[in-house]
């Protein structure tokens, strides 16, 4: 039993899991376990349950965020390329009500312009980006106090 915790949803989208093997000079040598690791170490810090899904389908990811309602308080989100273009998950996030932070590992600001747009940023509460796996530590951060808000 997880009581008193915050319960936290971790959605690590396509290609994550080949972190620390695809485009180091991009994403970094980091591990995508030792990623997981120092997020569990984290949420441990922070005091907060943190539970990692990781997937390269869409529909799974959909199917993800529709079971996070009544069960997490709190999603972070790095769904890959998915950002750019995936408005099911954007509607999906929009759905549930529940404060999501978007994540991503390199600044996508700094990229190809076509990862400057984020279809799913509006619906969440915010987005970090830029700081590797820390990125994601930064995140659990902000969600521990993050309430929902809709922004559109
Ligand atoms: C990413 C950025 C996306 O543009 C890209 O498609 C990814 C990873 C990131 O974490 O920096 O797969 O989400």
């Amino acid at each position: 039993m997880q009581s008193s915790k915050k319960n936290i949803l971790v959605i690590h989208g396509p290609n994550i899991n080949m972190v620390g093997v695809r485009e180091k000079g991009i994403y970094g040598t980091e591990s995508y376990d030792s990623i997981n690791t120092r997020i569990q170490e984290q949420a441990q810090k922070l005091g907060l349950h943190v539970d990692i899904f990781q997937s390269n389908c869409e529909g799974a990811m959909i199917d993800k965020i529709h079971g996070a309602m009544g069960v997490y308080e709190g999603i972070l989100i790095n769904a890959g390329a998915y950002t750019h273009y995936s408005i099911a998950i954007r509607d999906a996030i929009k759905s549930v009500q529940i404060p999501t932070i978007e994540i991503h590992l390199s600044n996508v600001h700094a990229r190809e312009e076509f990862r400057s747009k984020s279809v799913i940023a509006a619906v969440c509460v915010g987005q970090i980006c830029g700081f590797g796996g820390d990125t994601y530590l930064l995140g659990l951060y902000a969600l521990k106090n993050a309430r929902h808000k809709e922004n559109r």
